[in-house]
Parts: C-alpha cells; sequence; structure tokens
C-alpha cells in the first residue's frame, strides 16, 4: 500500500467513524482521494492533493484553512462548476453513491437543480440584476419541479423569504437586487439555496463579507434552517470562530491537503496538528476572556507550482525535522475518529516534551538576547555615549551569535528527532539556551562599557 491510500484509508475509516455517530444511515457524501490540478502555462497548479471525508445526513461539515488552501476548488468539484484550466484528476465523489464524476452535462444540472445548492460569499454570484428577486426564487423553484403552479411557485417564494427573515416579504419579493442590503441578498440567497430544498448545502464563507452582527443573523438561520430542513452542510470558512457555531466535524485544510480532521470539539479543545495550532492561537475566541496576545502563524503558504517535499506546512513550522522535509507524514490517529497528518505524532511523549522544552529555552535565549540588546542600547543613549552606533552593534553581533548557537543546538536536536540521540541533543540545545543567556548577559555588560568608553572618550574630546 503507498503512504497516499494508507491515508486514504485512514481517513475513509475515520470518516466513517464520524459519519456514524452522526447518523447510522447510509452517508450523504463521500470523497476519496480527490485530486484537483490546474493544468496552467507555469505549470500544474496541485490545488487539491489526494483529500478524503464522509458526510453523513444532517451532519455540518466545516472546512477551515488559509486563503489559497483549496476550500473552493474543492466545492466546485463537488457540483462540477469547476473551471478551466482546473481539471479533476483522481479520486471519486460519490453522492447517495452515484458516481458524481461521471454525470453528464445533464445530469450534473439536475444535480445542481434537485440535490445540492451553493451560497458563494458574493450573493451577485447567483442573483440576477435584472430579475426581480421573486422571478429568481420562482425559476429555481418550477425548474425543481415543473408541476409547480405560478401561483404556488409565488406563495412559497414569499413563504421562503419570511423565513430566512425577511420584512414585508409579499412586497419585497418584487424587488430587483440592487433594491436589497448586503444582508438581505445574503438571506435571499440562502433562500434561493434552499428553496429546492436540497439534501447538500455548500456554504462557500457565505458571511465573510458581512459586518459581525448580520454575521451572527446569518449563522443562526442557517442552523434553524438545517434542523427544521435536515439538510448537511458543508460550510467552508477561514474564521474557525465560525465554525464552533454551526459544524459537527471539521476538516482543516494547508495547501491541498487536509492535515487534521475531528469533531469539532476535539479539533477546539484539543487540536493535534501544529497548522491547527497556529490557526487557533491567530484568532480571538469568544470562549475565551484570558485577553492573551493572538500569534499570527509567521510565513506565507507555499506555492503550489513547487510545493516543498514533504510536509507542505514544514517552511512554517517550529517543530520542522529533518524527516518533515523528506516524506509526507501520514495521518496518525489521535483520537476517536479524530486524525492528525504530522511526524510529530510517531515520536514518543517523552521526545515530543523534549521538543517543546527545547523549542521554549530557545524561545527564552532568544528573548534574553533581545532584552540585552534593547539594554545596552537603551544604557548607551543614557549614558549620552556619542559612538551609539558602535555600542548597538557590539551588543547586537554577541546577542546574534548568542541566538544563533540556541538555533544550531536546535537544529541538531531535531535532525535526530527521531532516533535516541535527540535525547542527549535536546538537553544539549537546553544547555545552549542557557549559555546564551548568559553570553547575552555579557554581551549587555560589553555594551556598557563600551557605552561607558565612547562617553569619557566623549568627555575628553570636549575638554580638549
Ligand atoms: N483559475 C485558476 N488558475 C490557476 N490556479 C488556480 C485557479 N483557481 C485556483 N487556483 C489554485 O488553487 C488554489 C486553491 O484555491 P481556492 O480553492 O480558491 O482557495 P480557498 O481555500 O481560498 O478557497 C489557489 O491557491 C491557486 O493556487
Ligand atoms: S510533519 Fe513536521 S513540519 Fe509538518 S506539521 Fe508536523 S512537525 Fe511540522
Ligand atoms: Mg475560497
Amino acid at each position: 500500500m503507498t503512504q497516499e491510500n494508507a491515508n486514504a484509508a485512514v481517513l475513509e475509516n475515520t470518516a466513517a467513524e464520524g459519519a456514524s455517530s452522526a447518523s447510522e444511515e447510509k452517508k450523504l457524501l463521500e470523497i476519496k482521494d480527490l485530486r484537483v490540478s490546474f493544468f496552467t502555462h507555469a505549470g500544474e497548479v496541485k490545488a487539491v492533493n489526494g483529500i478524503s471525508y464522509s458526510l453523513g445526513y444532517n451532519e455540518v461539515m466545516g472546512i477551515v484553512g488559509e486563503s489559497g488552501s483549496g476550500k473552493s476548488v474543492e466545492a466546485f468539484s463537488i457540483i462540477g462548476l469547476l473551471q478551466s484550466p482546473g481539471k479533476v484528476i483522481g479520486g471519486s465523489i460519490k453522492f447517495e453513491g452515484e458516481d458524481v464524476l461521471s454525470f453528464s452535462e445533464e445530469e450534473m444540472r439536475q444535480f445542481r437543480g434537485n440535490k445540492v445548492s451553493m451560497i458563494f460569499q458574493n450573493p451577485m454570484t447567483c442573483l440576477n440584476p435584472v430579475y426581480t428577486i421573486g422571478n429568481q426564487l420562482m425559476e429555481a423553484l418550477t425548474c425543481h419541479d415543473k408541476s409547480i403552479s405560478k401561483e404556488e411557485a409565488r406563495k412559497r417564494a414569499i413563504h421562503m423569504l419570511e423565513l430566512v427573515g425577511i420584512n414585508n416579504a409579499e412586497k419585497r419579493v418584487d424587488q430587483y437586487p440592487h433594491e436589497f442590503s448586503g444582508g438581505m441578498r445574503q438571506r435571499a440567497m440562502i433562500a434561493m439555496a434552499l428553496i429546492t430544498r436540497p439534501k447538500l448545502l455548500i456554504a462557500d464563507e457565505p458571511t465573510t463579507a458581512l459586518d459581525v452582527t448580520i454575521q451572527a443573523q446569518i449563522l443562526e438561520l442557517m442552523k434553524e434552517l438545517q434542523h427544521k430542513e435536515n439538510t448537511s452542510i458543508i460550510f467552508i470558512t477561514h474564521n474557525l470562530g465560525v465554525v464552533a457555531e454551526i459544524c459537527d466535524r471539521v476538516s482543516v485544510m494547508y495547501a491541498g491537503n487536509i492535515v487534521e480532521q475531528g469533531d469539532v470539539n476535539e479539533i477546539f479543545y484539543n487540536p493535534q496538528h501544529p497548522y491547527t495550532k497556529g490557526l487557533l492561537e491567530s484568532m480571538p475566541r469568544l470562549d475565551d476572556d484570558s485577553h492573551e496576545r493572538l500569534i499570527p502563524i509567521e510565513g506565507t503558504p507555499i506555492d503550489l507550482l513547487d510545493p516543498p517535499a514533504g510536509c507542505h506546512f514544514g517552511p512554517r513550522c517550529k517543530y520542522c525535522m529533518k524527516i518533515c522535509t523528506k516524506q509526507k507524514p501520514p495521518y496518525a490517529e489521535v483520537g476517536e475518529g479524530h486524525i492528525s497528518a504530522c511526524w510529530l505524532h510517531f515520536m514518543g511523549e517523552k521526545m515530543e516534551k523534549k521538543m517543546e522544552e527545547t523549542l521554549k529555552a530557545q524561545a527564552q535565549a532568544e528573548e534574553a538576547a533581545r532584552a540585552a540588546h534593547f539594554e545596552a542600547v537603551q544604557s548607551a543613549i543614557e549614558s549620552g555615549a556619542d559612538d551609539i552606533f558602535a555600542a548597538k552593534d557590539k551588543a547586537g553581533n554577541a546577542a546574534g551569535k548568542a541566538v544563533e548557537e540556541a538555533a544550531d543546538a536546535l537544529e541538531n536536536k531535531a535532525e535526530g528527532a527521531l532516533s535516541e540521540a535527540a535525547d542527549e541533543a535536546a538537553s544539549a540545545a537546553g544547555e545552549a539556551a542557557e549559555k546564551a543567556e548568559e553570553a547575552a548577559k555579557d554581551a549587555a555588560k560589553d555594551a556598557e562599557a563600551a557605552a561607558a568608553e565612547a562617553l569619557s572618550a566623549g568627555k575628553e574630546a570636549d575638554h580638549e
């Protein structure tokens, strides 16, 4: 079994567990090892790189990840709206057992009209400015059910507008999209998506463009409608806070891969993948009033035209080890229905702890060096030295060297991370961190002396 196949198998099993906890019935949607590439002039962009999951009836799956991680491309692949030069190059999508990827154009149109609907970030993507809202709702309905009369369709359109919270729906139904506010258009689009009672709703960043109050109202509305209509939802967002509100399970995507997947509470309270942890640390939490500083994930997403070997998150990961740069990490089952693709899960607990300690020691050394550097410059300024820059350089060089030493020690440790020797390296890194701290303090003293020298030299010069 190749590693990719092994990964797909783990995902599949876990997805099955997750789905069965939400519903014992058969699955509504099953995606296996889906791969989508864009064939551009510059080369092949692997936008979705082998993702698998399944969705039960009446279940809400959140897909989260930074911009460009492949969330929309995945969604467009499900509903057959992938734009050229994008192409599904592997895997399968099954909806109630039917092979979606083999649908003819007409079958796909029927599928979109009857079984699945999509809500986009920008409502004008699907509202036509030259028709009234009512006409568009009625059109969606009559396409779905040819036997329905015009009067009945109008009645249902008004009812749907009321359901999504549009006041005075009898009058509003005859208005054009430009007569609606942003929030109202978003509601109208939800009405449009739900009027055919689809079994699956794909909501792609449906609230991103709205202000916070309207966002909360729309989320509330979607939750309510989901319960009333028993709709399954794929909820795509880059905002984990929104996910907590509405989702049962979550797939975290990075650079075309699902890096972690699990029950929403597991992802929030027991995240395992460094990227998920980073995402959580980088955004405000409604359930957290500790006022801790938010920490952005450093670096930028990788170039999908030329992805690095091994773990795609490697270039931004503070735990990155040699093996991460060579081999893609397999999935580890880290809890019930909870999987994460990271080499750290394959290290012993002891190793992981050492790694944490070493990183902490390095961070402390860096902080100490930075503080020493700052103090040196400060004291040079306070003592009125002319040659502040020389003092600053001296302190900076010594501090920089200290930090480098700590980083080297960390790297040595990381290189041996999967072997027994790593233990020793970890303690060496700890020692180096201590040394770094000492060196940084020395640097501060040196800088102070340099500042004093500079000061007395300045005074002598004045005297002369
Ligand atoms: N039309 C296109 N041509 C080339 N590459 C594309 C195109 N659309 C999307 N991609 C690639 O697919 C990746 C995923 O895009 P997308 O699914 O839209 O991300 P998001 O997670 O923000 O929804 C992008 O980073 C980009 O590299
Ligand atoms: S596999 Fe390595 S680089 Fe990737 S997330 Fe895990 S520790 Fe970081
Ligand atoms: Mg998108």
